[in-house]
């Protein structure tokens, strides 16, 4: 095929076939297609879209770039979870214990963040010890021995969108619906789960704003899981306020033990159990006591093991940061708005998150929130904590939060964004 042709379709709002995707992705891959050609490709899908052949087309090219794991050896049935990403959300570290749990294996191959979104494993290296990197014998024995893993992706699954992610992030072509779907499905199904419960983000602090466009990615995805025998299903949920009390990483290790531990903030618990229920119910166990296993310590027993198992100490002191700075209510009243992006943005400033990818992250960098939406306030009691390890970083942080909270009064309208679950 000629690149130019397969763009000039594009462009002009033609549909690619079977074979030049196939080929596209396959040269691209190996380099015979250039980044300046792949650019103008990922642009013209941005702007003119793709039929839904076309995402099918493009998520298996993308698989077929590279490995594929197979779970037939496991005794137990998988199940896995993805979400879009937002800003509190460590939901992942108390639910794939929690699912484990149950005699599930929960094979979480997760990333690091960028941007203002943190990364599950940046959040667990925060623990002593803990290493995000096992052999592929390690990760087989820990599935069968523990459940739950949760580690970083090998270099061998979809490169394809590893070099498309790459460019698309520095040509501003990320926000287009058949390119995140056919990027997080590729890694999803060439990792090899059974099912699939993905939690897709509206609201301030997600990628996707608004709520109809994520509907339709998670439409988009779920055909996809569904095209290649990967059951799978979508809960759409509001990352308009962070979620949970905590914003960092140490934090949001101990927030989401507190989780484990039955307690925790109730947005947290509510969207971890009802994950858990969907990943339970798609690996054969609908009628799951999931509230169970949280308050009889059976969860934590898991986590406890999961986090042994990748040499980490569950029972050592977390990080804690050199210098806080606490913002305080400046009257009484009702918190009316706690907007999520300016909070992510402000902790990753902090130093919760990294601006360049080989950029560390400081662990015990972050936001600690004292109240929630709808909560009454009295003037001069703690509404946030910033903690840093260079108090330099305060300024910028607290710049990044002007005008994202507010007190109101009694009566006033919650700027929340509504249900935390959509219908
Ligand atoms: N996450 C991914 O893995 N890919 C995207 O394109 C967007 C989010």
């Amino acid at each position: 095929f000629d690149t130019v042709d397969l763009i000039r379709t594009k462009r002009d709002k033609g549909a690619l076939s079977t074979e030049q995707i196939d080929w596209l992705i396959d040269a691209y891959t190996r380099g015979y297609v250039g980044d300046e050609q792949m650019a103008a490709m990922t642009m013209a899908i941005f702007l003119n879209g793709m039929k839904r052949e076309e995402i099918r087309d493009l998520t298996l090219a993308m698989i077929a770039s590279g490995e594929r794991m197979n779970f037939d050896s496991l005794s137990k049935v998988t199940t896995d979870k993805h979400s879009t990403g937002g800003v509190g959300d460590k939901i992942t570290l108390p639910l794939a214990p929690l699912v484990a749990s149950f005699g599930v294996a929960v094979p979480q191959l997760s990333g690091r963040g960028l941007g203002h979104t943190g990364g599950t494993l940046d959040k667990l290296e925060a623990i002593p010890g803990w290493r995000a990197d096992l052999s592929n014998d390690e990760f087989f024995a820990q599935l069968e021995e523990v459940g739950s893993v949760i580690c970083a992706a090998g270099a061998g699954l979809a490169p394809a969108d590893k070099k498309l992610y790459a460019l698309r992030d520095i040509t501003s072509t990320v926000e287009a619906i058949p390119l995140i779907a056919s990027s997080i499905m590729s890694k999803k199904i060439a990792e090899g789960t059974a099912s699939l419960v993905l939690d897709v983000k509206f609201g301030s602090g997600a990628f996707l704003k608004d709520p109809a466009r994520s509907r339709e990615l998670a439409q988009t995805m779920v055909a996809l899981g569904k095209d290649a025998g990967v059951a799978t299903v979508a809960l759409l949920t509001n990352m308009n306020v962070p979620l949970g009390l905590a914003i960092g990483n140490a934090n949001e290790v101990r927030e989401s033990v507190e989780v484990l531990a039955g307690g925790g903030p109730a947005d947290v618990v509510e969207l971890t159990i009802a994950l858990a229920r969907e990943m339970l119910a798609l690996a054969g166990q609908p009628d799951a006591d999931v509230e169970a296993a949280l308050k009889d310590g059976r969860a934590m027993d898991t986590w406890n093991a999961m986090i042994r198992a990748q040499g980490g100490d569950p029972d050592a002191a977390l990080p804690v940061a050199k210098e806080t700075h606490v913002v305080t209510a400046p009257r009484s009243g009702v918190l009316v708005q706690q907007e999520a992006l300016p909070f992510g943005v402000a902790a990753w400033r902090l130093g919760a998150g990294r601006a360049r990818k080989q950029d560390p992250v400081q662990h015990a960098a972050g936001i600690d929130l004292h109240a929630k939406p709808g909560d009454t306030v009295v003037e001069g009691q703690p509404l946030f904590t910033l903690s840093a390890d260079e108090p330099e970083r305060f300024a910028r942080a607290l710049e990044a939060l002007e005008g994202s909270w507010r007190i109101g009064d009694e009566g006033d309208a919650i700027d929340d964004g509504g249900p935390l679950i959509a219908d």
